[in-house]
């Protein structure tokens, strides 16, 4: 044994060779947290000056090699000022550089994962080997960062500039076939064979059959592209990942910059620009939204782990109402593997349904995404009825019929009667209250929400509504089929609107008084995209319906009238008026026309502001900051009182719940990291300005008071 500590183990094979096996203590999995770094840093040391070593083979004992650094030890390494994070990273650096350094030849057998600072361990080695099954990448932009453990450095001098700015700006985990395309990897082996192989390759060099000292050299000198190609190479992605990620997300971009600064530099000044590079993004406002949602993530898989303890499974499912709600669950459950029953009470509505399911199928084998054998099998699994006659032994059912209280209230009773007694009942409802729709039923202990979003196959997350009288059990096993289903579910309390739903309509409300003041609906579209949504609230509007929308405008205001009825006609009612429901029937806010591959177009018509004229004043120009306050003010503090009502648990959720459910811009970490950003005095002062528009800017006591403590939302 060479060395033995709590991460690393390193001992002497035959024939001079040593392996340095990863095998991090008390975790299923290797990272990168101090005490693997000081491990390494003692290994080295180790072996540095073992005179039996000839040559090294580094290993993993775990499943995947290394996943990357602690991302949890972040947080607190990144509150420190620039100059301390710079000197952190450097000194991280020296371990990997002395791995490098080691007076022998070096390899990495790569068995599992090895991403970020896992792939750039492997980058310190002058040889990699990889198992069939493993997959490498840099995914740190991912978390608005880029690598800082050298893989800036050494990955373009390993597989040259313009395929470096492609792994690090994008941010992929690697199959290993396209890690040997790109000459990420020397050689690609079956699971069985790597240790083997990386042992003979090793062997080779010990030979001097196989130059390491060349490989090593390129990876510690200048990178190998002359003046003009530089330009070439890292203006053209400079300028392409900017429009891509329309300055929104600052890494790629510093990333290339940073490849391109260092281009000429040897090891220690190139790793010198990176260092700078990685203390300036991680002091972003960006990384520090994505790495909490990292962590947020990581919270909601901790919950869903503790709620699978008591979950029952769902074997078979059933859903009511094949209209499009209703097809996207049938469709999705198949997908993974639960049986579903999908009824309705017209021949219509079913093959409505099937045929939805059929499309969204078939695009799948035309993408090769899935065999024409394994479609028939999912279709196979989708059981259309007319009748409850197959419903005594489902374990959960999804109602999904029209957005009506009477209507579902019919349904969910008729429903109770037909399945069994253990059967976990669900609505999918986006508005009504839980609580209202169980007041007749007899089991009200296994009823609760589980409200998808449109398309459901596309959205990702699912709110599971808990009513007052709704089981622990029941909720388990609702999440656990919505995992299932491959859907991230936010459990949460019932009120009109749930969470998602609550707080998107005080945006609409603040968009609605802009357009009434004489606000540019397509101006505030644009900046609303500027500032980070996927679309504008106008246009938004028309994809959800102008009917649906105006629908549970309505319930809203029935649930908190003293702040979402509205004392004014605004221009959606206006709309609604004249039968435009948006995309629906081509006409709302926007017109819309089919281009040549068939999906809609949005187009302006100027005669939809002459229907607007009686409701709205005159034309007037809002600059952008002003229309950002304005819709994200009411939005931000409707979050708030969903969190101080205890509608959801912690701000983590909240968060994670309208990024995945409205598409919440991600940079910005969601409403409440987004008040945090701000700051929440400055947020206070800026409502209490916009406080006469309406009681949607009238800010919570409680916020006051924690803006005068200085608390944040995030810890
Ligand atoms: N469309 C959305 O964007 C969206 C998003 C989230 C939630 N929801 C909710 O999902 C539910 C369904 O919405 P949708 O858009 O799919 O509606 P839809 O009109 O497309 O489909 C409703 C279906 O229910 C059927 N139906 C009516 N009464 C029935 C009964 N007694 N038994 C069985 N089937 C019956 C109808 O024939 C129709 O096929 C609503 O509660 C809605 O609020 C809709």
């Amino acid at each position: 044994m060479i060395y033995e500590g709590k991460a690393i183990t390193v001992k002497l094979l035959e024939d001079g060779i040593a392996e340095l096996c990863f095998d991090l203590q008390g975790e299923s999995v290797n990272k990168f947290d101090r005490v693997t770094l000081e491990d390494l840093k003692a290994s080295v040391a180790a072996l540095k000056d073992n005179s039996d070593v000839k040559g090294l083979v580094v290993t993993s004992a775990k499943d995947v090699f290394i996943v990357g650094a602690d991302i949890t030890e972040f947080g607190d390494a990144f509150k420190n000022d620039e100059e301390t994070i710079i000197k952190w990273v450097l000194e991280s650096n020296d371990i990997f550089n002395g791995v490098e350094d080691l007076p022998f030849p070096t390899i990495t057998a790569i068995n599992g994962m090895a991403l970020g600072g896992g792939f750039e361990m492997c980058l310190a080695t002058d040889f990699r080997v990889m198992s069939a099954k493993a997959k490498v990448g840099l995914p740190e932009v991912k978390l608005g960062l880029y690598p800082g453990f050298g893989g800036t450095v050494r990955l373009p001098r390993v597989i040259g500039g313009d395929n470096a700015i492609e792994w690090i700006a994008m941010g992929a985990e690697n199959r290993a076939d396209k890690a040997l395309k790109f000459n990420a990897v020397d050689a690609v082996v079956a699971p069985e064979a790597l240790k083997e192989s990386a042992i003979s390759m090793l062997k080779d060099a010990i030979a001097g059959n196989l130059d390491w000292e060349a490989k090593r050299a390129e990876k510690t000198s200048k990178l190998k592209l002359n003046p003009m190609e530089q330009m070439m190479t890292f203006e053209t992605a400079k300028g392409f990942v900017m429009g891509q990620t329309k300055g929104q997300y600052p890494a790629p971009v510093e990333a290339i910059k940073t490849m391109q600064k260092a281009a000429n530099f040897g090891r220690e000044k190139a790793l010198e620009v990176e260092a700078k590079g990685f203390a300036k993004l991680a002091k972003t406002t960006e990384s520090q939204a994505l790495i909490g949602l990292f962590n947020n993530d990581q919270l909601l898989k901790k919950k869903a782990k503790e709620y699978a303890k008591i979950a029952k499974p769902t074997n078979k499912a059933a859903v009511l109402g094949a209209g499009i709600m209703g097809g996207g669950i049938a469709f999705q459950s198949a997908l993974k593997g639960t049986p579903i029953l999908m009824k309705d009470i017209a021949e219509a509505g079913i093959e409505l349904g099937l045929n939805e399911a059929n499309k969204l199928l078939a695009k799948r084998v035309e993408r090769k995404k899935m065999k024409p054998l394994a479609m028939g099998e999912t279709l196979n699994r989708i059981r259309p009825t007319l009748t409850y006659a197959e419903f005594g032994d489902v374990d959960l059912v999804v109602e999904a019929v029209v957005e009506n209280p009477k209507v579902k209230k019919m349904v969910l009773a008729e429903l109770e009667d037909q399945v069994s007694e253990n059967c976990i009942v669900t609505s999918n409802t986006s508005t009504i209250s839980i609580d209202h729709l169980a007041e007749d039923l007899k089991r009200p202990e296994n009823f609760l929400g589980m409200h998808f979003f449109n398309p459901v196959h596309m959205m990702p997350l699912v709110e599971v509504i808990r009513g007052a009288k709704t089981s622990d059990e029941a909720v388990a096993t609702t999440v656990a089929y919505a995992q299932k289903m491959g859907k991230t579910p936010i459990v949460v309390n019932d009120c009109p609107g749930f969470l998602v739903n609550r707080v998107l309509f005080p945006y609409f409300g603040g968009f609605a008084g802009l357009v009434r003041d004489g606000a540019d609906f397509r101006k505030v579209d644009k900046v609303m995209e500027k500032f980070g949504f996927p679309m504008g609230p106008a246009y938004l509007m028309d994809v959800v319906g102008i009917d649906t929308g105006k629908h549970a405008n309505e319930v809203m205001a029935a649930g908190f009238p003293e702040r979402m009825s509205s004392d004014f006609k605004s221009a959606m009612d206006v709309l609604y008026e004249n039968e435009f429901y948006g995309q629906k029937n081509n006409k709302g806010f926007y017109v819309y026309e089919t281009d040549k591959k068939g999906k809609p177009k949005k187009v302006f018509d100027e005669s939809v502001l002459e229907l607007f004229a009686p409701v709205v004043a005159e034309a007037k120009d809002f600059d952008a900051e002003e229309i950002i306050a304005r819709c994200m003010i009411p939005m931000c503090i409707e979050t708030v009182r969903c969190l101080e009502e205890g509608i959801v648990d912690t701000a983590a959720e909240a968060d994670m719940a309208l990024i995945m459910g409205i598409g919440f811009p991600p940079f910005r970490g969601g409403a409440l990291r987004y008040i945090d950003t701000v700051g929440l005095d400055k947020f206070v002062e800026l409502a209490d300005k916009y406080k006469d528009l309406s009681p949607l800017y009238h800010v919570t006591d409680k916020m006051r008071e924690m803006a005068a403590k200085g608390e944040k939302y995030h810890g």
